[in-house]
């Protein structure tokens, strides 16, 4: 058994918690993630399940270090020679607060060095070509406690393959699944965002709705490992391929009133596979008229962050408040930075919870 840290976004670490409970594994939260015991299987199943977590890290030790002395001990102190083969590359990352050693580059430094000294002596050999797979390695000192892990992920968790990355800054896939998951909406009635930009909220809910892995169609660091147990993680991404079903994805849609972020979603949509299932159009959210009962609504609104732009959010949530009102029976859930929603929306919202967009606070308000 092993200790495995799957980190998240402040404020979602209780999700991460429940999703890691909902594999089977005895989870605790903690701030910045949820930490578990385990084994490679199941940091590898954490990988290609959690929707809500950015990385799940391997907890190597961790241990007081006041200074580079007591740091490069506590570093020389883990069995390098049973992780790292003789060509890994073990780069070093990292980051320190409210600690007496401050300076990451000098922590970083001893760190590579006291691995390199241990390897040294296991592998009879002054050099290293670090020219095989990666074991990405984090130091971090937090009130003078040095933790060292390595990144089984690779790539953040949010990286699921089907988005084309050009430059706008769409929802986090890990924070539109956390609104899909902490919104009402439980699979048997509509679901439509009025202002899907990109369709991540869109794509994440049918990700969820279909019981798709995040991770199903990509790779992960840890898969490449020369001691990860191959056939099991093989048996592993097997058992989540026969899991997704598609045809149980029913009544997802959304609209936006820019063509160009239709264009985009449209693609997204296509690429995540999902096009004969999610249907999107080009329309301004004051001329929506949805037919159906029941709607739920979640959506992720301009914030009006840029100055000028406050006036036109405002307009937004003065015509969501109009949307929701000419759907009798629906409900919404939204995100949004700017703590005046409720007012322009013309409701005070029934739950309130807040969540970070990147560095943005915000709140999740559903009615
Ligand atoms: C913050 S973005 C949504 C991003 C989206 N969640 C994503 O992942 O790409 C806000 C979106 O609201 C749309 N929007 C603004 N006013 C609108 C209106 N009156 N009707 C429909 N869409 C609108 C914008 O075109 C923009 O795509």
């Amino acid at each position: 058994m092993h200790t495995w840290l799957a980190t998240a976004a402040f404020g979602l670490e209780g999700l991460v918690k429940q999703e890691l409970q909902a594999l089977g594994l005895d989870a605790k939260a903690e701030n910045g993630g949820a930490r578990f015991e385990g084994t490679l299987e199941d940091a590898f199943k954490a990988n290609l399940h959690l929707r809500t977590a950015d990385r799940v890290l391997w907890v190597l030790k961790e241990e007081k270090a006041a200074t580079f002395e007591a740091l490069f001990q506590v570093v020389s102190s883990i069995p390098w020679e049973d992780i790292l083969p003789r060509n890994a590359r073990f780069p070093v990352s990292g980051h320190c607060a409210r600690s007496q050693l401050m300076s990451i580059s000098d922590c970083q430094a001893i760190t590579k060095k006291a691995i390199v000294e241990r390897l040294k002596k296991k592998y009879d050999t002054k050099w290293f070509s670090e020219d095989g797979e990666e074991y990405a390695v984090q130091i971090t000192l937090h009130a003078d406690i040095a933790r060292v892990t390595l990144n089984t992920s690779g790539e953040a968790l949010n990286r699921r393959g089907y988005r084309t990355w050009n430059g706008e800054a769409p929802l986090r896939e890990t924070l539109a699944a956390a609104m899909v998951m902490l919104s009402p909406w439980r699979m048997d009635t509509p679901l439509h965002d009025p202002c899907c930009g990109t369709g991540t909220l869109l794509i994440e809910a049918a990700m969820i709705q279909s019981r798709k892995a995040p991770g199903l169609n990509r790779g992960f660091a840890m898969e490449k490992w020369q001691m990860s147990p191959k056939a099991s993680m093989q048996a592993l991404r097997s058992e989540a391929q026969a899991q997704f079903d598609p045809s149980r994805i029913a009544g997802i849609s959304g609209s936006d009133k820019d063509p160009g972020a239709i264009a985009l979603c449209r693609k997204h949509i296509k690429q995540a596979g999902f096009e004969r299932y999610i249907q999107v159009e080009e329309k301004d959210l004051r001329e929506l008229s949805i037919p159906q009962q029941k709607i739920q609504f979640l959506t992720n609104p301009p914030y009006g962050e840029r100055l000028g732009d406050k006036k036109i959010a405002e307009k937004v949530y003065r015509d969501l408040g109009e949307l929701v009102r000419r759907h009798p029976g629906s409900r919404i859930s939204l995100i949004t930075a700017h703590h005046g929603f409720e007012r322009f929306f013309g409701k005070k919202a029934q739950k309130k919870r807040r969540l970070y967009n990147g560095r943005l606070e915000c709140e999740f308000l559903t009615y």
